[in-house]
């Protein structure tokens, strides 16, 4: 074998070897992708992990750096800060931008829903509330009765301070009272042999309602 025929045959393999890399590179890509907008929306609930959009934009922005990472090393034309002060300062910087933004997202999308503000039973506040529970707009009383007055087609709500407590595992009663109320039927908690018919309120009434009608709820033990 003459030597042009060894240099074209050792770049037809190289330029292979190349193709085969970004070939895998690519389906890397691909795959971590599909985790990121794929997997993460499959995450069940009860892992308490939720990651938005926010998160799904920043893991996709970090991957795309991590490209650009790779692909400027393979330039070798990254500048290699002169003098441990440079080292340092980079080193800062790429703390301070991953970490901050990573924050930046947390705080913009928290993973957690961020606990309401128990409710002040004031005396002001259960009067709103008593007026909204027995006003015809609202509706409350038209599916629940409260010492005998109102309808059947829900629990009776004369005691329900002394039962909400225990609802949901981990929830005070004004808190399961606020969610379930804000909620209605597509709480996670339903009475059971009831039908799902209770309305989300957070959709019809405004949050200070609900905080009234919770504060009135809760002086019915
Ligand atoms: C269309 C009928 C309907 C209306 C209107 C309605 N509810 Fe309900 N509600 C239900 C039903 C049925 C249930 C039981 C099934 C369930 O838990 O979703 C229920 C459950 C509840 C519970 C849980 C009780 C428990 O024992 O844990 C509370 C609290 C409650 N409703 C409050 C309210 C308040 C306050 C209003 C008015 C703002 C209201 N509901 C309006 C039908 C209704």
């Amino acid at each position: 074998m003459n030597v042009r025929a060894t240099l074209g045959l050792r770049r037809a393999l190289s330029a292979r070897a190349g193709l085969r890399a970004l070939w895998g590179g690519l389906g890397l890509f691909i795959g971590l992708m599909a985790v990121i907008w794929v997997g993460l929306p499959l995450l069940p609930e009860e892992t308490g992990l939720r990651f938005g959009m926010g998160y799904q934009a920043f893991f996709t922005a970090m991957l795309l750096l991590g490209v650009l990472f790779f692909w400027f090393l393979g330039r070798q034309s990254i500048p290699y800060p002169r003098g441990s002060a440079g080292v340092l300062a980079s080193l800062a910087a790429v703390y301070v931008l991953t970490i901050g933004a990573l924050v930046g997202v947390g705080v913009a999308y928290p993973q957690f829903p961020r606990p309401e503000p128990p409710v002040v039973a004031s005396e002001d506040a259960v009067e709103r509330g008593k007026d909204l529970f027995w006003n015809s707009n609202v509706g409350c009383f038209l599916c629940h009765t409260i010492e005998g007055t109102g309808g059947t087609r829900a629990p009776d709500l004369t005691h329900v301070a002394s039962r909400a407590g225990q609802r949901v595992s981990g929830l005070t009663a004004d808190q399961y009272l606020l969610e379930k109320v804000s909620a209605g039927a597509t709480y996670r908690f339903r009475v059971p042999e009831y039908a799902p018919i209770m309305p989300p309120f957070e959709k019809m009434i405004t949050k200070e309602q609900i905080r009234d009608l919770v504060a009135f709820l809760l002086t019915r033990q």
